[in-house]
């Protein structure tokens, strides 16, 4: 309301101001209308030749089978000759403005300061990179807010040896590897979403099993409820005890839902073991009783969009929240370059929110095959539109407190190998240059002040 009424007033000053100058000088060039488009009234940067194309994917192992299976494309906000485009808030683009920098008043170039006011802004990152200057140069600049890509997850953290050895029968973990990466976000400076504790993937089976051991029976209930409170105690506490304040929230539970709705039943050793959906609820008990204050707790899903599973996570969660389980809805948000609306995003945001949610979006990308300029405007007209819907919401009041792109550049995508194609869906080019959604995103805030 507040925007719409500041561009309408802009609008009228400058038309007043034209009808002014043609009063004094008895003249006006111009087709007379006298009044300023949204488009020109905020700045668009031109094309900057986009990102060169990448060499394919992280390698990454165990990348859920069928993540956004459902995806189809269903009309998007991008108009086909990729400047006009029609979305939520009827924003004209094109590629003859003025770059923000031009704009008198814009000051923001990194997108942490850009939304400062509004969230966090987190990139998935490897260990390895912590150690790369360069890498971390731009993520500092840009982010302030950081969650591992695989390094915090069951199978990096899980010692098989030790755990089999243990006398107390409960699991071991590495937690040599986990001071590795916790020294280094904390000597950048940054912020750490914990992701994942558990998970049907990238868990090993052995840790199902009787005795560690891969050809170990599955065990008893019992017993994998106490695996489970183990391993959620050790992690997390080995976390507050030695780097307090640094892990703000935790993907408690990733993915416990099918794609067609339900629980995950078939490929989840989670389920299996415990015999129900029931771990998911001891998984946030367990969390809950060993994080210290003011950390999130988080369920977090992909394809959570879409209407049916939207609707059965929503039902979860609120029995959560009802017991004082649950802090937030981790939305993965993993798109594509038509599907789904950002309409349905925005619905799904406020069904989560309406459960008195926090709302993190923890894994943005947005799948895009082709490295041509005019798609890369498409990528960031829709980037663009996504972030205003998100302004919207929390003018609304939603609580959004965490926007994380899953991967910094176009080569640090698991899309790629997923896809089966090249995918260029993230912020940055090969070269970890900013590609025209940053400027996108910068002008939503730039623009608006
Ligand atoms: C899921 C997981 C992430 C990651 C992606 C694929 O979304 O939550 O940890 O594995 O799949 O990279």
């Amino acid at each position: 309301m507040a925007r719409g009424f500041r561009k309408t007033y802009r609008g009228l000053s400058l038309f007043l101001l034209c009808v002014l100058i043609i009063g004094m000088l008895g003249a006006c060039g111009g087709d007379g209308q006298g009044s300023v488009s949204e488009s020109e009234a905020t700045a668009m940067p031109e094309v900057d030749g986009g990102a060169s194309g990448g060499e394919g994917a992280t390698g990454q192992e165990g990348v859920p089978d069928g993540e956004n299976a459902s995806a189809s494309p269903e009309g998007g906000d991008v108009g086909d000759d990729g400047k006009t485009v029609v979305g939520a808030t009827e924003t004209v683009v094109g590629t003859t403005e003025p770059k923000p920098s031009e704009v008198p008043g814009v000051t923001h170039t990194n997108l942490k300061d850009a939304y400062a006011n509004h969230f966090s802004v987190g990139v998935a990152i490897n260990a390895w990179q912590l150690e790369d200057k360069k890498t971390m140069k731009v993520v500092k600049k840009h982010f302030n807010s950081v969650t591992m890509e695989n390094a915090m997850k069951p199978t990096s953290l899980l010692d098989m040896e030790a755990s089999g050895k243990a006398k107390d029968g409960e699991p071991k973990i590495r937690t040599q590897s986990l001071a590795y990466v916790l020294d280094l976000v904390q000597s950048h400076g940054l912020k750490l979403r914990g992701h994942t504790l558990v998970w049907h993937n990238q868990t090993p089976e052995w840790f199902f099993r009787e005795g560690y051991v891969w050809e170990g029976d599955l065990v008893s209930k019992e017993v994998m409820l106490q695996r489970m409170e183990s391993y959620i105690k050790q992690v997390m506490e080995y976390c507050q005890d030695n780097y307090p304040g640094l892990v703000y929230a935790w993907d408690v539970v990733n993915e416990g839902m099918a794609d067609d709705g339900g629980y995950r039943e078939e490929d989840s050793l989670w389920y299996q073991t415990v015999g129900s959906e029931e771990y998911i609820e001891k998984a946030f008990e367990y969390a809950r009783k060993y994080a210290a204050d003011g950390v999130k707790l988080f369920y977090n899903d992909y394809n959570e969009y879409a209407t049916i599973k939207r609707e059965y996570i929503c039902e979860l969660l609120r029995g959560l929240k009802d017991k004082g389980l649950v802090d937030g809805m981790g939305m993965q948000m993993h798109i594509d370059m038509s599907y789904p609306s950002i309409s349905d995003v925005e619905d799904a945001i406020r069904a989560y929110s309406e459960i008195g949610l926090e709302i993190q979006l923890t894994e943005i990308d947005m799948h895009n095959p082709s490295d041509k300029d005019e798609d890369f405007l498409k990528q960031a007209v829709r980037y663009q539109l996504l972030f205003q819907m998100l302004l919207r919401e929390m003018d609304g009041g939603t609580n959004i407190t965490n926007v994380t792109f899953w991967g910094l550049s176009d080569v640090d995508t698991w899309l790629s190998n997923h896809k089966g194609e090249q995918s260029y869906p993230l912020l940055f080019d090969a070269k970890n240059k900013p590609k025209l959604a940053v400027e996108y995103l910068l002008q939503v805030i730039n623009g608006d002040e």
